[in-house]
């Protein structure tokens, strides 16, 4: 029984209803509900199935990017006909990033296209030159979309780049680019377009401030992949991730260094943010999994008296829900004196850890800070805290263990429980109060066991 073809859509959250409504259901936006006509499929014949073992499978053959570090991320290159969303924050790389495999892709020998619709194909060109290596890659200037898709399916490159999905705009819609009609139009079209052609697409998109990709979640969905490229602008260090892979494994990570030159991949990003200087208070090296990849980072914190009635917690890199309850644990079960202190915590190179394995790390740089004691000399600790104090272990420690024998630690202050066939020496603890006096120097000795607080 065919229904009237007629839906109300919002334009801001892509929310959909039979009828309209002044206030969307959806995100609560006012006058935000247009009609859209939907087009009547006509077509009612079936279609013959195919058994999967007849299907061919020629998916399997990935295209390298050229770019290690964002190969990793995407589960070993871009698998030709996806479509892959990049998101990031305005000026953190990701232009440069996607000139840089295109320009590898086409010195390889396939079709590689840059459709811009930000920089003029001048602009481009400076950067080109800047990078080098580009000098194959063709390039289009344009916002129409059917423009856009038609120039796809009749050159069909290996792999397109369009920079960016919010300048799209299709004509048919009335809504301005960018809006999520228009972006989710886009997607939808430029999907099509690259499982039918089996071009490799990939979308840049923006993200919002809250750290969204804009045109609210409508294209995670669509799309194949979602990495976001995340850094701080002040730093020159940018990580990739993903987000969501249906080819790879998720929270994958690259690591990137800005230079003139381009971004330049760090293999080893443990080298780099896992360095601790000997001897100095408040700061403790921590093993994070990322992905399938342990990294060793360092973890600074500071702890200063504070007359405010609210002391203040502070976490860059460390999610503060997360922060608040190691403090509390800290003050109620290690003795730690943190009620008249504001406390402060900080990734080393701009990263971000969201896994609990980095919990006792974090509890060792405030109680070095607050016992003004340093970590013991080339010591790493991993390991989740519990609300009772009690220590669990972190999940994968052999890998951790393993990253950390590689680079030269001399001492592991996990869990006790922590499977562990690394010779490593291992200082394994039951309590948070055990462990911080296993990590921190000088704590076993008798002159500095000055806080029997209980
Ligand atoms: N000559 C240079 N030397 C070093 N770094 C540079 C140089 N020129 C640009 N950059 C870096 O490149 C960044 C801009 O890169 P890019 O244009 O790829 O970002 P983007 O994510 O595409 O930004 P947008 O969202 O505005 O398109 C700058 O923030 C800067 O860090
Ligand atoms: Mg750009």
């Amino acid at each position: 029984m065919a229904r009237a073809a007629v839906q109300f859509g919002c334009t801001e959250c892509g929310y959909s209803a039979g009828r309209w409504f002044g206030k969307c259901p959806g995100c609560n936006a006012f006058g935000s509900l247009v009609e859209e006509t939907l087009a009547t499929t006509a077509s009612t014949a079936s279609k013959p199935l195919l058994r999967l073992v007849d299907v061919a499978a020629d998916e399997a053959d990935r295209i390298s990017t050229g770019v290690p570090e964002l190969d990793r991320v995407l589960g070993g290159g871009l698998v030709p006909a996806s479509l892959v969303l990049v998101g990031g924050e305005p000026g953190v790389g990701k232009s440069t990033l996607l000139l840089m495999a295109l320009g590898a892709i086409s010195s390889a020998g396939r079709r590689a296209l840059l459709v811009t619709g930000e920089e003029s194909t001048a602009q481009v060109k400076l950067r080109a030159a800047r990078l080098g290596g580009s000098d194959n890659v063709e390039i289009l200037a344009e916002t129409e979309l059917d423009a856009v898709c038609a120039t796809l399916e009749k050159e069909r490159p290996a792999v397109c780049v369009i920079d960016s999905v919010q300048t799209l705009y299709s004509q048919e819609l009335g809504s301005a680019p960018g809006s999520v009609g228009q972006v989710r139009e886009a997607a939808g079209r430029l999907l099509r377009v690259a499982k039918e052609n089996g071009v490799a697409t990939i979308l840049v998109g923006h993200v919002t401030k809250d750290g969204a990709v804009a045109g609210p979640r409508v294209l995670e969905h669509l799309v194949d992949c979602v990495l976001q490229f995340e850094g701080d602008r002040y730093h020159a260090h940018r990580v990739l991730r993903a987000v969501k892979n249906r080819f790879g494994s998720t929270n994958e990570l690259g690591v990137f260094e800005m230079t003139g030159e381009g971004l330049v991949g760090v293999p080893n990003p443990s080298e780099l943010f896992g360095k601790s200087e000997a001897g100095e208070i408040g700061a403790a090296v921590a093993c994070a999994l990322e992905g399938t990849r342990p990294i060793l980072l360092e973890i600074q914190s500071l702890v200063a008296p504070t007359d405010l009635a609210m002391p203040r917690r502070v976490a860059t890199g460390v999610d503060p829900k997360r922060l608040a309850m190691i403090v509390a644990v800290c003050s109620r079960h290690a003795g730690l004196a943190l009620g008249a202190a504001d406390v402060f915590v900080n990734v080393a190179g701009g990263l971000r850890i969201d896994e609990p394995g980095a919990d006792l790390a974090i509890a060792l740089a405030i109680a070095s800070a607050a016992r003004n004691v340093p970590v013991r000399d080339g010591a790493v600790a991993f390991g989740e805290i519990g609300l009772t104090g009690r220590l669990r272990p972190a999940t994968q420690s052999e890998r951790r263990l393993e990253e950390c024998a590689k680079l030269g630690v001399r001492l592991a202050v996990v869990p006790t429980g922590t499977p562990s066939r690394s010779k490593l020496h291992v200082a394994e603890s039951e309590t948070l109060r055990d462990a911080l006096r296993a990590g921190l120097a000088g704590a076993t000795e008798p002159a500095s066991s000055q806080n029997p607080r209980k």
